[in-house]
């Protein structure tokens, strides 16, 4: 257990206000996280620390400005979108290698663990599923530990000082924070930031981000109909298409569909040539233009107890929500798509599904790349060549199944 020196009897100070004062003192500075109406005190927690940016390096980055909820909550710059699709960190000059998935409906995945049945990995978070879930009992709980101290992006040096700025009396929140995880929380750095990621997946998962309203929730409900076209999208997702057998549209209840069933697949995505990764320094990416990125297989590579199948699962990603893919703030907005960013739009990402494996492989520079052919996969093992790739699809149902992908958009 280590613990908190520095705001010792700051601390103390807050404390005995704490039991008499209402629970916002001041909100951030950037305004951006206002208490939202509707939102637990835990949730509300979450949204405080979601928007702060002061809890980066150069205290100029917060989730949002990677995870923006006007694009449903992913990557909300256009201009980095139409290319590497990649977002700096708080360090100018800083970047990792994937393009970010929407953090929208990820605390809906199991932690990661072995299908009994076939033996693949289903669950965690992240496209290759390195936030398992195994340390805070939920893959985004463990995966909200991870920005804050990754050095591309929020760079803070250590859980330490996430807990030192969170629990200062000038964040603003550390009040709510005491009254949410106990008053004792701020004496100890581990339960401290356990509770930070615990309070940002709690939010994650509230209405205000995933919030299941979209126009195909109304139409679950009775509430609201699609068009033919729409239902026709839907019907291909579900048939022809065989979409839904990755992106389930199944509900178990209590949690409407989710529109993946957290497992992995390479579906043989081209290299992103644009990706700033390739030209980070080599103490960043020793690889240089040579980085291949192998997915679920890299992270269980670093298991002793699944290294012997991650050459199996080489070039996996997690089958990500299909849910808000096309929410964006005016309809000529581009956005990325893939973990890597290389699809530019809803039309050629189906495209591609529908013709993987029929096109020919382009010649450096083909005119004709993402329409009459496509680039050799990132990587060539471990291709799912069964449910993807000759889907022999129409033009016309082409444009339905993309109709069909814009009833998912939350309101
Ligand atoms: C610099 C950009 C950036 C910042 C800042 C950032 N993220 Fe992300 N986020 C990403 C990228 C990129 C990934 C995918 C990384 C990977 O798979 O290796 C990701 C993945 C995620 C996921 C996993 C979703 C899934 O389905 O697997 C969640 C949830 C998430 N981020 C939440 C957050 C939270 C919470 C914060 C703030 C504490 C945050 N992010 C800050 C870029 C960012
Ligand atoms: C074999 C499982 C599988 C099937 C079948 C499948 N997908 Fe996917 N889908 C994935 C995986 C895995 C990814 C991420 C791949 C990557 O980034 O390399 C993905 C990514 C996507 C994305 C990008 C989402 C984002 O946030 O970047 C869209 C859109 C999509 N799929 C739509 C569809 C549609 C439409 C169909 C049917 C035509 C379909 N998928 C069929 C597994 C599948």
């Amino acid at each position: 257990m280590r613990s908190l020196t520095l705001t010792g009897t700051v601390a103390l100070g807050v404390l005995v206000v704490a039991a008499s004062t209402v629970v916002f003192a001041d909100p951030p500075r950037t305004g951006r996280g206002a208490p939202g109406a509707g939102l637990s005190a835990k949730e509300q927690l979450g949204k405080l620390l979601f928007f702060d940016e002061r809890l980066s390096a150069r205290g100029n980055q917060d989730c949002s400005d990677c995870h923006g909820l006007e694009v449903g909550w992913t990557g909300p710059i256009e201009a980095i979108d139409m290319h590497g699709a990649v977002y700096e960190g708080s360090v100018a000059g800083r970047f990792g290698a994937r393009k970010p998935p929407s953090s929208a409906y990820a605390s809906f995945s199991p932690i990661l663990h072995r299908d009994k049945k076939n033996g693949e990995f289903v669950g965690g978070a992240f496209w290759d599923g390195r936030a398992t879930g195994e340390k805070l009992g939920n893959p985004a709980a463990d995966q909200a530990q991870g920005p804050f101290l990754n050095p591309l992006e929020q760079a803070l040096p250590d859980a330490a000082a996430v807990v030192k700025r969170v629990c200062s009396p000038h964040s603003g929140y550390s009040l709510l924070l005491r009254q949410v995880w106990g008053q004792g929380i701020c004496d100890d750095v581990d339960a401290a930031f356990a509770a930070i990621a615990r309070s940002i997946e709690r939010y994650e998962a509230s209405r205000e981000m995933s919030a299941f309203s979209s126009r195909f929730d109304a139409y679950l409900a009775g509430e609201a109909a699609l068009d033919d076209q729409e239902l026709r999208g839907l019907a291909l997702f579900r048939g022809k298409a065989g979409c839904d057998t990755c992106h389930a549209i199944v509900s178990d209840g209590n949690v409407p569909p989710l529109f993946t069933d957290f497992t992995y697949a390479n579906l043989g995505a081209p290299k992103n040539p644009e990706n700033p990764f390739y030209t980070q320094p080599p103490a960043v990416n020793p690889l240089g233009a040579a980085f291949v990125d192998l997915g679920l297989g890299s992270f269980l590579a670093t298991r002793p107890e699944y290294a012997s199948l991650a050459a199996e699962n080489n070039g996996k990603h997690k089958v990500p929500t299909l849910r808000n893919v096309d929410k964006r703030p005016y309809g000529s907005f581009v956005k990325a798509y893939g973990h890597n960013g290389y699809f530019k739009s809803l039309e050629e990402m189906v495209h591609f599904y529908n013709t993987r494996a029929v096109l020919p492989t382009c010649a450096p520079g083909d005119p004709g790349e993402k329409r009459t052919c496509w680039p050799a996969p990132e990587v060539a093992d471990n291709l799912e060549t069964a449910k993807v790739g000759n889907l022999g699809l129409t033009t016309a149902e082409e444009r339905d199944i993309v109709a069909f992908l814009g009833t998912l958009s939350d309101r």
